[in-house]
This record gives structure tokens, sequence and C-alpha cells, in this order.
């Protein structure tokens, strides 16, 4: 025999749980609109993005991720984690990489933001675009937006003498070799496992030695 008390407790967690999942999967139903009171007015921001000056009206709380791939329909860049820790995110601002999942948009006005559609175009790649196809360094692609603008910096970063986490003597400029290509590429994820195809096409554009 049941008892009624107990069923009725029953039915108030599962109609609990149900409310808790909806919430979990409304669009929309998340941290930036569950707050009470009026959404904050827009933020102007400009900035330019692959050469072309753009104009703003955000929410300030939106990443600069978010204002490339939702406002400015630049979905070359890709979000994975949106926690910083994929890399998938990967553009230059003013030449130096960062993890757009990171930064707010607002943060970057007057930046020169480069995506990897900005990098090159079908006709005309961009030397590390035709190295990654040449030695087959994706599979399922996803990754690959970030790997191309994350190896385009790294190779930058090294031609520049900035030393990396594992160079001998920070002093010195850092030698441009397979291992700190492995290091400064550590933070850009492939769950195809593309590593040793992507360092292949690396080495080739940086005139490393594989
Ligand atoms: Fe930005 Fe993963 S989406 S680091
Ligand atoms: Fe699939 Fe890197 S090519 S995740």
């Amino acid at each position: 025999m049941q008892n009624p008390q107990f069923d009725l407790s029953r039915r108030e967690i599962l109609a609990g749980s149900a409310a808790t999942a909806v919430m979990a999967i409304t669009p929309g139903a998340n941290a930036q609109t569950t707050g009470s009171g009026p959404a904050p007015a827009p933020m102007p921001v400009a900035f330019d993005v692959n050469g072309k000056t753009v104009h703003l009206d955000l929410d300030a709380r939106t990443t600069l991720l978010d204002a490339l791939r939702e406002h400015l329909h630049l979905t070359g860049t890709k979000k994975g984690c949106d926690h910083g820790q994929c890399g998938a995110c990967t553009v230059m601002v003013d030449g130096v990489r960062i993890n757009s999942c990171l930064t707010l948009a607002v943060m970057h006005e007057g930046d020169r933001i480069t995506t990897v559609e900005g990098l090159g175009t079908p006709a005309d790649l961009h030397p590390m675009q035709a190295a990654f196809i040449k030695h087959d360094a994706f599979q399922c692609g996803y990754c690959t937006p970030g790997q191309i603008c994350s190896a385009v910096a790294v190779l930058a970063e090294i031609k520049a003498g900035i030393p990396s986490h594992i160079s001998g003597d920070i002093s010195a400029d850092p030698q441009a070799t397979v291992d700190e290509i492995r290091e400064r590429m550590s933070g850009n994820i492939c769950r195809c496992g593309a590593y040793s195809n992507i360092v292949e096409a690396m080495s080739e554009v940086g005139g490393i030695k594989a």
C-alpha cells in the first residue's frame, strides 16, 4: 500500500527536478539573464577586425568570442570549453594570441583583432593554412582555427625573442625547436590527436628541423 505522504513528496521531487532540467536547457536561462532588475544598458565599442573597423553596442558582459561569433557572424573562431582550457577560441589581438572566451569585448576598444578569417582566403591561403592542409594537421577541424592562429603567433613569439617555460636561458633568444613548438602550443587541445602533424606544419613554415 502506498504512503500518500511519500507519494506527494516523490511528485514534488520529480517536479523540482524537471524544473531544474528545463532551466538548464532553456536558451537564455543563464547567469546573464536570470538576475533581478533591468538588463544593463548596452555599451558602445569599436575595434578593428580583420582590417575593418566595426562598431557594436554590447552588453558589457559579452565575451570577445561571443561578439565575434554571435554579433559579427565570424564563426571560424570556435567555442570549445568557454573556460580558457582548450584554445579553440584563440585569436590575435594586436598580434598577441589570446583566448577570446576569457576577455570581454568592451575591453578591446581600438584594438586590432585577427581571426582565422583574416589570415587568408580560400584562393590565397596563409602559409600556415596551406601547411596544415599539406601535412594533414587536422581531422574534424574543430580546433583548427585556434591552432592556426596560435601557430602563427607562436612563430612570431619565437622570432621576437620571447622565452617560454622551457627556454633554458631567458636572457638569450629562444631557439626555434620542436620542443619550443610543443610547449608553446600546449594550450591548444586537439581531441583528434593531430599534434604530430601540427608540429610538422609549423616546422615547415618556421624552417625548423622536425
Ligand atoms: Fe576558449 Fe576553450 S573556448 S579556451
Ligand atoms: Fe579534431 Fe583537432 S582536428 S579536435
